[in-house]
């Protein structure tokens, strides 16, 4: 897994959007801003083939959950052989957040981490993840974004009145990384 499986991924599909997977310095600045104290509910849209997510259920509290959505079949296979029980994956699209959620009865999610290529997204389906994302996370919690260019902040201001971002160069290309919550 790794670059390879991104590699072979991405000429299949060009949603996959990267050849390579986030370095291990934007993983650690983005969990900075996670509280791993409590039990959690976190959405993850484009965990791949789970680099984001194995760190995560590594500092995740044993009553956590994650729920991962992934359109790509083949990384959404090699996630499910992560066989973790506070993992669920669906391979499905993020701009379905909202059926998912209620299909496994949440109404709620404490953060949504995403990595999937907004730039790539119509703008109708870019704004209903957003829109459905804000409703999720409601007054307290947090979408956290990580992207290659600072593209997404008046779309995630448009439902976020607090959105911060910050530059992570120790990652191929450079990752902006967004905070946005009420
Ligand atoms: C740039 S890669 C990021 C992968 C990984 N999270 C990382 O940090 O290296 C984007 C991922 O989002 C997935 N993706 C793209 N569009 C998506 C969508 N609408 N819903 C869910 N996943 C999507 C791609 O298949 C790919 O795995």
């Amino acid at each position: 897994m790794g670059t390879l499986s991104y590699l072979k991924n991405f000429i299949k599909d060009r949603q996959v959007a990267s050849i390579t997977p986030t370095s291990r310095y934007t993983i650690e600045r983005v969990c900075r801003h996670i509280n791993f104290e409590k039990d959690l509910r976190i959405i993850e849209f484009g965990p791949a083939d789970g680099v984001f997510t194995k760190v995560i259920l590594e500092k995740l509290t044993p009553e956590s959950e994650i729920i991962a959505i992934e359109t790509n079949t083949d990384f959404a296979k090699s996630l499910r052989q992560l066989h973790d029980k506070r993992l669920t994956v669906v391979n499905r699209s993020a701009e379905d957040v909202m059926e998912i959620a209620s299909g496994r009865s949440w109404n709620s999610a404490d953060y949504i981490l995403s990595g999937i290529p907004f730039s790539f997204l119509k703008k109708d389906v870019k704004h209903k993840i957003l829109q459905d994302s804000a409703e999720l996370l409601g007054d307290q919690g947090f979408f956290l974004g990580y992207q290659t260019s600072s593209h997404l902040k008046p779309h995630l201001r448009a439902y976020f009145p607090k959105v911060q971002t910050e530059m992570e160069y120790l990652n191929i290309p450079p990752m902006c990384i967004y905070k946005a919550g009420k």
